[in-house]
């Protein structure tokens, strides 16, 4: 079936962007105004996203348990602040994270398709990390190339490129090619998709890249005007890093195909002596044994991570295994965390159990799908502020104090009749 990108319609289409795209954006525009926190961000995405999109974006693998548990995980960590610090805002964030000095501890995690949420896709994300500067991460499933990248980001940004366990050597080689000649720095192995995790809000939707021209899919595509005039009058995005001239649909079952299971430690340690100019992140560590083990296969950075809870349903809360995964690899070496921040104190609370840097994937997400670049914009200040005032109130000056006195500072609730999981509200309610 010819679609109407076959038929080149996004470039008329295009011509009456300037005009058509400012209105159908305004509702997007002032929804976004008013969200005070990720909570927020998130009804904001759902209300200007296609529904197979959101679906995609918010969902965890199975019953979605993980997900959850993730998030709920921090409200178990109470906060046992010290008083009269003396301290006067704004705080100093900054820190260091894969080499580079840094101005905030957190930073965007790398996430496929960025395009699918909004045509700004990973070039918001970059703008964001430049503003903030923060470490910058781009996913081999990236829909940006290295050299767009390069146009937003200096040389000297630090910058993450992420592989997948890949079937096919050259690939990973020629991939890692790209990456080092668009001056990315640091090298992250994804470890916890070797399956495909089982989304079933996919399922249900007909999840497909890009969207399908079924009779549910049209109706979707109607309730959401901003998102399908964004689809339309543009070309259609592809995988920017694998081979430009495919696009994406035809893609998926490549993708799929050059997924691993397969892969071992073995192939771990090629990997890491074939990046041999910067720091080798293990993203997808869940316990302190696997930890041990990639540093002796030679990777320099640990990332505690389940994939947001998007692959093996009732693994654990990532801020749960984090303290054993930092006692087991000691003081030294770098650990990354990520997995359900919601909240500024929930950066607090990992930095204070281990993490050198934390990474954030949906919050991001959610506000590129809201609006874009402001949008991307908007995650990183309600974090950002979030964190300064957490960390003020908890007494703690800069990062460096938060991490020496962090177990002091965080303790575990005991089990209350009183607490109930979900303890997470927006003006929408529960989340
Ligand atoms: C839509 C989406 C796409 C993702 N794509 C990737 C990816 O391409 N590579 C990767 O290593 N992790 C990917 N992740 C996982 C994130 O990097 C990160 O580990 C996770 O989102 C953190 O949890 P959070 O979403 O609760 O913050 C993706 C996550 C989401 C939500």
């Amino acid at each position: 079936m010819l679609t109407p990108h076959d038929l080149k319609i996004h470039k008329l289409l295009r011509l009456f962007s300037p005009l058509v795209r400012p209105i159908v954006n305004i509702p997007a525009r002032r929804r976004l105004r008013k969200a005070v926190n990720i909570a927020d961000l998130r009804l904001c995405a759902e209300s200007r996203l296609h529904k197979m999109c959101f679906g995609y974006l918010d969902s965890g693998g199975d019953d979605e348990i993980t997900i959850r548990r993730n998030k709920d995980a921090y409200t178990q960590l109470e906060m046992h602040f010290k008083v009269l610090s003396g301290l006067s805002p704004p705080l100093d964030l900054s820190t260091t994270i894969f080499g580079s000095k840094v101005d905030i501890p957190f930073f965007a995690s790398p996430t496929a398709g960025n395009k699918m949420f909004h045509m700004d896709g990973e070039s918001a994300v970059a703008t964001a990390s430049k503003v903030n500067n923060s470490v910058y991460c781009l996913s081999s499933l990236a829909t940006t190339s290295v050299d767009d990248i390069a146009k937003i980001l200096t040389p000297e940004h630090p910058k993450l490129f992420q592989v997948y366990v890949w079937k096919d050597r050259d690939i990973l080689r020629d991939i890692l090619g790209k990456a080092k000649a668009g001056g990315i720095q640091t090298m992250a192995l994804t470890v916890d998709f070797s399956w495909y995790g089982n989304r079933e809000r996919d399922i249900r939707n007909n999840f497909t890249i890009p969207p399908s021209y079924s009779l549910q899919q049209c109706i979707e595509a109607i309730k959401a005007p901003a998102w399908t005039w964004d689809f339309l009058s543009n070309p259609p995005y592809n995988y920017a890093l694998l081979d430009k001239d495919v696009p994406a649909d035809s893609l998926a079952s490549f993708v799929n195909s050059q997924l691993y299971p397969q892969f071992s430690w073995e192939d771990a340690k090629w990997l890491c002596e074939e990046w041999t100019h910067g720091p080798k992140a293990i993203k997808g560590i869940c316990r302190p044994e696997d930890a041990v083990k990639a540093l002796e296969c030679g990777f320099t950075t640990i990332w505690v991570s389940n994939h947001g809870g998007r692959q093996l349903d009732t693994s654990p809360a990532t801020i749960d295994v984090l303290p054993a995964i930092r006692k087991a690899v000691g003081p030294n070496v770098e650990v990354i965390h990520d997995g359900g921040i919601q909240r500024g104190t929930d950066i607090a609370k990992a930095i204070a159990l281990g993490a050198d840097g934390v990474a954030i994937g949906k919050p991001y997400l959610y506000g590129l799908a809201a609006g874009g670049t402001p949008g991307v914009l908007r995650t990183f200040d309600i974090l950002r502020i979030e964190l300064d005032r957490a960390m003020g109130l908890l007494g703690c000056g800069t990062i460096e104090e938060l991490k020496k006195e962090g177990p002091e500072l965080i303790k575990r609730r005991e089990m209350s009749l009183r607490d109930c999981q979900g303890a997470r509200y927006s003006k929408a309610g529960m989340i």
